[in-house]
């Protein structure tokens, strides 16, 4: 078995479009299975920034055959403006059919949704989505008023505009120039995805299966209501892609060296505004979907430990470790601890408002040392620095397998269990 499921294992934002990258050449086909354009995966590539929120990030590879699984959720909008950004950036043409397969069975976001998220997330269940209509599509989906991407190639649009109206009303329904021309563009791509993953697993070429978001905004076992509305652990890789489990291999969790967060909901290990304003400046913690700064905060090892869990990872990739270079200290959280009655836990807590009166507690690891500009081995690591990666191995029970410690491609170790 050699496919892999790769997750986040923090609350998105890990690296894991630049991981997905690192590994897409030793990869034969990438496939996206939850999410929508919530997501943003920044990728370097010869001095060259890709952003990209519903392509596989293998696309930046030729040899790699890149499917958008039935649990993704589709702006046709988006995904025809990305298509094209390919097709211009001569990635692949609209003959590619290898290149790029769309799943007929993708639910479809529309301009509507993107309002009904706008007007739903204020007040005090104010989550701070990024208002891209990924709640209300899911929700049309669960509560089968969806409308997928079949609808939009088989349907004539009157009908297909009628189905809209149930959820809807009037309010800004594509018209039929934006509906010919989405279907025109995203048509040559749509094919069989189960079939064509399938295929490929028989004929012995490797399966790399992208997650979007993290652990932490899983609907089930994020920090509800405060996430986002689909799975995002390892299991869903296969709902998602919509092939059966056993093709799905091990699990590879994408973290940063610390943490951040977008949106609202706890977030233990936050720091203090001047701490926070340091390392978002020095990590560039601004989102890419929609620019907003993120708050930073030390690494949350008993969130990733909880991720391991309950998701199964085998192997870690640690990203950004350049950013703590030449700090004098740097924290990791090694359990939460109740401010009042001095009582430690080593899981999180359930709800948002029990969070109240907890705080971190953390080992420190002082003088970080300089991460050099390229390593062939994690013993060329400063020690502080060596220390900190092996207590995180130790603490979250998952092997190293890439550590990342700079944007280009270059400045990345792969360093086992992918061969
Ligand atoms: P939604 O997925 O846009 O509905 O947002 C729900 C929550 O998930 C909000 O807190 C968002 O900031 C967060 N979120 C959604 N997608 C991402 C992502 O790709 N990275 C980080 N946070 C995200």
């Amino acid at each position: 078995m050699s496919n892999y499921v790769c997750i986040g294992g923090q609350y998105g934002d890990e690296g894991k479009g630049r991981v997905v990258d690192l590994l897409s050449n030793r990869f034969d086909v990438v496939v996206r299975f939850n999410g929508s354009c919530n997501a943003g995966h920044t990728i370097w590539a010869d001095g060259k920034k890709w952003v990209v929120h519903l392509m596989p990030s293998g696309v930046l590879h030729s040899g790699t055959s890149n499917v958008i699984g039935p649990g993704v959720l589709v702006d046709p909008k988006v995904l025809t403006e990305e298509i094209n950004m390919c097709i211009d950036g001569g990635l692949f043409d609209s003959n590619s059919t290898d290149r790029l397969v769309i799943s007929p069975l993708c639910h479809l976001v529309f301009w509507h949704h993107r309002v009904r998220d706008g007007v739903n997330d204020i007040g005090d269940n104010w989550v701070g989505s990024t208002k891209r209509g990924v709640g209300p599509a899911y929700s049309d989906k669960v509560s089968r008023l969806g409308v997928r991407i079949a609808d939009l190639l088989h349907l004539s649009f009157d009908q297909l505009r009628e189905k809209l109206k149930a959820v809807s009303g009037d309010a800004a329904l594509p018209e039929d120039r934006h509906l010919q021309k989405w279907k025109d563009i995203i048509k040559p791509f749509v094919g069989d995805t189960t079939e064509f993953l399938l295929n490929k697993d028989e004929e012995g070429k490797r399966i790399l299966f992208e997650g979007a978001q993290g652990y932490g905004l899983d609907i089930d076992f994020g920090s509800y209501p405060y996430v986002t509305s689909s799975n995002c652990v390892a299991a869903y890789a296969a709902v998602g892609a919509g092939v059966p489990h056993s093709l799905l291999g091990e699990t590879i969790a994408i973290t940063k060296a610390y943490s951040t967060r977008v949106g609202t909901g706890p977030f233990p290990t936050q720091l203090n505004r001047v701490e926070d304003e340091r390392l978002r400046h020095l990590g560039g913690e601004f989102g890419a979907t929609t620019g907003r700064p993120r708050a930073c905060g030390w690494l949350d090892l008993v969130q990733l430990r909880d991720a391991r869990r309950k998701t199964g990872f085998k192997y870690l990739a640690l990203t950004k470790l350049d950013i703590f270079s030449g700090l004098d200290n740097v924290k990791a959280c090694i359990a939460y601890k109740n401010v009042s009655t001095g009582e430690q836990r080593i899981t999180p807590l359930e709800t948002a408002e029990q969070w109240e009166g907890w705080e971190p507690v953390y080992v420190d690891f002082n003088n970080f040392g300089e991460i050099p500009y390229q390593l062939s081995s994690l013993e060329e690591l400063p020690s502080t620095a060596r220390q900190f990666v092996t207590f995180v191995e130790q603490y979250v029970g998952a092997k190293l397998a890439i550590l990342s410690y700079g944007p280009e491609r270059e400045s990345a170790l792969i360093l086992e269990g992918l061969e």
